[in-house]
């Protein structure tokens, strides 16, 4: 699979600044797209800092994508970049939430950012790909959006949405040779898990360790990964749990 030149949204830090990283390490061209600027520029010069290839330099934008210049910042940075091979959707947010709190601003920036964002960025380039024939989409989803529950249930709505709009991309695609990868990571030392503690069979793992399991899926041109892997069964035993009994519980 070709993976020349790649965008992440959502790289100024986190996971998506490792997926840039690695992607870069190993040749390609990345532009890196968030709204802090002054992160991406610092992502920008660690990445450039070994290059040597002017073609190969890492380039940043600074966006927000819960505006609605999608489709204008897309073709800037693509012209930028010379084309594009792999478009990575990793940006994402999970606002503080009371288990007794239901707040409607905060749910809609969740799935403004999780779900509209991604939408927008992921249809930019099927666009493109679907006309060429090749290319590779890809979505950092969630365990969360395989089950409703009680914590943070905007955030658990907009990784399923998400991962319905990503198979539904994938049936429409599959058969004009784009790879549409939804990745589900459990628990990931970020910002955003700040707190949370892992345990021995599910351990809070690093981001790179997202990052390589995203490059391995796109070149194996898999559908869906759980990371780690050992997620698909624990996920796979939570939604065979009952309704009556999964809400008396704590996961
Ligand atoms: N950490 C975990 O345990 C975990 C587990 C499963 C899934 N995930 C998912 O992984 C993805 C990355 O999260 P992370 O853990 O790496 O956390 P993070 O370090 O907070 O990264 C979130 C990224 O999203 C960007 N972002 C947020 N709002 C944005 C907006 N309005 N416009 C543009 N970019 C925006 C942030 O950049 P700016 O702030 O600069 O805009 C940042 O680059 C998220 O989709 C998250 O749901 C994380």
């Amino acid at each position: 699979m070709s993976m020349k030149r790649i965008i992440v949204v959502g790289a100024s830090s986190g996971i998506g600044a490792a997926i840039a990283a690695e992607y870069s390490a190993r040749g390609a061209r990345v532009a890196l797209v968030a709204r802090r600027e002054e992160e991406l520029k610092a992502r920008c010069e660690e990445l450039g800092a070994p290059i040597t290839d002017p073609n190969q330099m890492p380039i940043f934008r600074a966006h927000d994508v819960s505006g609605d210049d999608v489709q204008e910042v897309y073709n800037e940075v693509v012209a930028s970049l010379g084309g594009i091979d792999v478009l990575v959707y990793a940006a994402g947010v999970m606002p503080e939430t009371a288990p007794d709190e239901f707040n409607s601003s905060k749910d809609r920036q969740t799935v403004l950012v999780n779900t509209v964002g991604a939408m927008q960025w992921l249809n930019c380039a099927a666009t493109d790909f679907q006309e060429r024939g090749s290319g590779a989409l890809v979505a950092i989803s969630s365990v969360a959006g395989d089950r409703g529950r009680t914590g943070r249930p905007a955030y658990c709505a907009s990784k399923a949405g998400l991962n319905s709009f990503m198979e539904s991309l994938r049936n429409r695609l599959v058969g004009k040779g784009v790879t549409v990868l939804t990745v589900k990571p459990g628990f990931v030392r970020t910002s955003m898990s700040e707190g949370i503690q892992g345990g021995a069979l599910l351990p809070v793992v690093a981001p790179e360790v997202v990052a390589k399991a995203v490059y391995n899926g796109v070149q194996k041109r898999k559908n869906t990964i759980y990371v780690p892997g050992r997620w698909r069964l624990v996920m796979w035993i939570i939604r065979m749990i009952p309704g009556f009994i999964f809400r008396r519980t704590t996961i």
